[in-house]
């Protein structure tokens, strides 16, 4: 009983502040006292705006088929040890995050000395979003030693 007072109480706090915001971005501040049909947008936003490149590194991504790269993969600040692919601590000098994410969404495009195509997915440009390809290549950049 209690604790249910306070999420009644919270959840009125969030109406109250939503609608001060709306009010304050239409501007037409009518002397509003107290309305309460301001619909209160959902604010769950946060959590597809930012990615967890490094979770997305370890565990995929489910829902699209996204295989993880570190099943392939060794990259020390992941803690991946995948053996299939290129250590990505190993990558050359020059491959900045502009390179990196080609190689994400066309990895046959050049092929790793060593390797073959078709191993890894073909499919990174799809089964993940620009962003996600994007927070990747960058996330792989600052934290391989490039030391090809
Ligand atoms: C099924 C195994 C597999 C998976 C999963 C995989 N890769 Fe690869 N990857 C490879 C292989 C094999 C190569 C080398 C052949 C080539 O160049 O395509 C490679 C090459 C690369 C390269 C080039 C490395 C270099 O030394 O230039 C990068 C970067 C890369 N992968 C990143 C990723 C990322 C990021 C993911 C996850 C989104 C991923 N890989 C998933 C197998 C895989």
């Amino acid at each position: 009983m209690h604790s249910r007072e306070v999420i009644v109480r919270t959840r009125i706090v969030g109406i109250v502040a939503a609608s001060v915001v709306a009010l304050g971005v239409a501007g037409c501040g009518s002397d509003d006292s107290g309305s309460t049909s301001t619909p209160v947008p959902s604010s769950d936003t946060t959590a597809s705006a930012t990615v967890d490149a490094k979770d997305l590194f370890v565990n995929g991504k489910a829902s699209t088929g996204a295989v993880a790269c570190g099943n392939c993969h060794a990259l020390k600040a992941a803690g991946t040890t995948g053996t299939a692919g290129p250590n990505l601590d190993e990558i050359a000098p020059d491959d900045d995050a502009a390179v990196l994410a080609e190689m994400i969404t066309d990895p046959n495009a050049e092929i790793v000395a060593g390797y073959q195509k078709d191993i890894m997915p073909q499919d990174y440009g799809t089964s993940l979003t620009a962003d996600e390809v994007q927070a990747l290549a960058t996330y792989i950049d600052e934290n391989s030693d490039h030391a090809e």
